[in-house]
């Protein structure tokens, strides 16, 4: 069998995250470097609505499928006259923007009929020299818990729906902008946001607890990562305990020369590889 002249996207990924983490600047430079433009990253601006674009994967990425071929497989070239696409959208990350353009565009992506549109991942990105700021940690946290608990229903609702529809939706936590020499490295950022959903998620539990004292409606889904854990919240537990995957990869949007520019997002297109 031979595969068709075009290979038209066949799913779609969705960047996530507060603003001014790189989401559109991201975009921007996935969406040049699959038009070959080789044209720098355009400056960007507060996003107000939401856009998608065809990117293609680099052919030297491997995928879930092709990992195994070896380089002088014919059909790697095959791949390079007709690379993998995939569909990117980009999200506006203001706050109060972010119910209907963000986590309302997870909810419709996650639930599309059309696989094209369906979203294979999360892309949620997070600027590391910001989170040394507790109120930027705040922020970021509270966004990725939202969408984690969404991930975590659907996931957990899985059994009792017949539909076939849901797989699991990885998230990768993009740590933007290791360029900057105030930037936290990939692990710090992890634990930091580990830490402060940890908070976010015990404010809640006991929030439902009081709520729920005097009947017997206490939902185990609506806390990420399980109610009876005693154990403190890590993205470890959440892959064990509900099967939902979330990595943490440090890069960079923008850096000083176009090799470091390559490299600064290989590592995450390495990742949407993984997913296809
Ligand atoms: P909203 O649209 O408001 O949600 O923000 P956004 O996530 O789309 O952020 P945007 O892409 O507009 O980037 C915000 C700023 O960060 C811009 O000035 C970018 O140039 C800058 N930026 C993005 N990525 C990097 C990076 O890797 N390193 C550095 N130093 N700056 C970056
Ligand atoms: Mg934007």
């Amino acid at each position: 069998l031979y595969r068709s002249a075009a290979s038209p996207p066949s799913t779609s990924f969705l960047l996530l995250g507060p603003s001014g983490s790189g989401k559109t600047a991201l975009f921007s430079l996935l969406e040049g470097k699959s038009q070959r433009l080789g044209q720098p990253v355009r400056s960007t601006h507060t996003s107000q609505t939401s856009t998608f674009t065809t990117v293609a994967l680099p052919p030297t990425v491997p995928t879930a499928s092709n990992r195994y071929r070896s380089i002088n497989d014919p059909s790697l070239s095959d791949i390079s006259r007709n690379p993998i696409k995939y569909q990117l959208r980009d999200t506006p990350g203001h706050g109060k923007l972010r119910q209907t353009e963000g986590i309302g565009r997870l909810v419709s992506m996650a639930n599309a009929k059309n696989p094209k549109s369906r979203a294979r991942g999360v892309i949620f990105v997070v600027d590391s020299a910001a989170l040394s700021d507790n109120e930027a940690l705040r922020e970021a946290a509270t966004y990725l818990h939202d969408v984690l608990l969404y991930l975590q229903k659907r996931a957990l609702n899985k059994g009792k729906s017949s539909s076939k529809l849901a797989t699991e939706i990885p998230v990768l936590v993009a740590a933007n902008k290791q360029d900057l020499f105030t930037a936290l490295p990939p692990s710090s950022v992890r634990n930091k946001l580990e830490a402060e959903i940890e908070n976010i998620r015990k404010t809640r539990s006991k929030g439902l607890m009081d709520a729920s004292a005097d009947s017997s409606t206490g939902e185990d889904d609506e806390v990420l990562g399980g109610d009876e854990g005693q154990g403190v919240f890590t993205f470890q537990l959440l892959q064990e305990e509900v099967g939902l995957k979330v990595e943490v990869i440090g890069g960079a949007v923008q850096s000083g020369s176009e090799a470091d520019t390559e490299s600064g997002v290989r590592k995450w297109e390495e990742w949407v590889g993984m997913c296809l």
